[in-house]
This record gives structure tokens, sequence and C-alpha cells, in this order.
């Protein structure tokens, strides 16, 4: 059975309350994962201990991954938080996502230096890009392909499109081993996605918000 990802991508919402409430109803829910799927939650720095003490001491079958890191090891980076910091809560870490382009001006060589760091600190990446025309930095293993026309819009990308797109990154870097489509999944279409060949999984932002809609895209997918 091949291996499918599910990264829950919380962008910037959720104060400690809130995460801790979302937790403590994913337990009640008493969630099983088959084997072959991982689940990666990606909450705010601000939350990245409590929920991966939760995690740890209630035995949830979730990983913790950050959504960014500094393109600086530790030292004089006042704001910033590095990889090696973030290694001691979690195991991934989303890089280049189409926001962090967008909004705060990230470039493929910022993108990259944060690519070496976090392979330094054996972090894994989930390596983000929006089309044929961004470049995927030696090494990343794991890519989201992420539309942004299909990112909170309710219009995801067509299943045959993205599978499309997973070939293309898979054949032009042989170092990427899975592709995940992200964009507007939810419980309803995430097998469509799944079920393609080259499609590895998904990486739900606003359905992940909800672990009741997260839990039903981890057992449809
Ligand atoms: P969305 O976001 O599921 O809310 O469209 C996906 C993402 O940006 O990772």
């Amino acid at each position: 059975m091949k291996k499918i990802f599910i990264i829950a991508n919380w962008k910037s919402n959720k104060s400690q309350i809130e995460a801790i409430d979302w937790l403590e109803q994913a337990e009640e829910m008493e969630i099983s994962l088959p084997e072959n799927k991982t689940l990666v939650l990606c909450p705010s720095f601000t939350l990245l201990a409590d929920v991966s003490f939760f995690i740890q001491e209630h035995k949830l079958p979730i990983y913790v991954g950050a959504q960014d890191i500094s393109p600086f090891d530790s030292g004089a980076y006042t704001g910033a938080v590095n990889a090696k910091q973030i290694k001691e809560f979690g195991d991934y870490t989303i890089i280049g996502h189409s926001e962090r382009r967008r909004f705060f001006n990230e470039t493929d060589e910022i993108l990259k230096n944060k690519v070496e760091l976090s392979q330094k600190y054996g972090l894994k990446t989930i390596y983000c890009v929006q089309s044929k025309n961004d470049t995927v930095p030696e090494g990343v293993d794991i890519v989201g392909y992420e539309p942004v026309g299909s990112i909170g819009t309710g219009q995801p990308d067509s299943p045959e499109n993205a599978n499309e797109m997973a070939k293309y990154i898979k054949g032009k870097y042989s170092f990427v081993q899975f592709v995940l489509y992200g964009g507007s999944v939810i419980a309803e279409n995430v097998a469509n996605f799944t079920q393609q060949s080259y499609i590895d999984g998904v990486i739900p932002g606003g359905a992940s918000l909800d672990p009741k809609n997260l839990f039903g895209i981890v057992e449809n997918s």
C-alpha cells in the first residue's frame, strides 16, 4: 500500500486554549491511523511546545511540524526561530509556502538556505511549489504542489492536473520521493487526489482547523 502524508497547516490561527481544545477533541475521537498514513500537525511557533507535549503525553498518532523556519542558524537574528529550536518539538517543517513567498518576499535563495538548515538539523521538509516555474532545492524528498488559485478558495485543482504536475516534479528531480497536493482539500474531495498514481498525500489548511474535518480527510485519503 502506498504511503500517504496528511500535512495539517493551521497557518496563523489558534490561541493556546483553542489548540489544546482541538487536541482534546482529537483524543476523544480515538483515531487510529493505518501504518501507511502519516499525519503531521503544523501549528504556529508559539504552540509548538504545548502541542508536542500534549501529543507525547496522550500518545496521539500525530507528528508535529513547523510552518516555516529561519533562513539563519542560531545567533543574532532577532525574531527568528531556527531549525535547531524547532527540532526540539517537531520532526517536520513546511518551507516555501506561497504565502511566505507572497507576503514575506521569500526568494529561491532564502528558501535554499532554509532547506540546508532543515537538513542540517534533521527536519523533514515539505517544500512547496506553485507551478513548474518554481525549482526544488537539491535533496528535498517531499514536495507540496499548491496552485495559488486553489488555496483557500474552495476551488481545488483538477486531480488529473495535480497528478500530471506530481509526475513532472518526480521526473525532473530524481531526489523527490513524495509529491503532495494542497489547495481546498476537504473530506469530500481528498480521495480524488490520493487515488492518483503520482500523488502521495495532501496539505489541508482551512479544513484542518476543525478536528472532525481533518479526521474525515485522514479517513477518506
Ligand atoms: P487550504 O490551504 O486548504 O485552506 O486551501 C492549503 C494550504 O495553503 O496549505
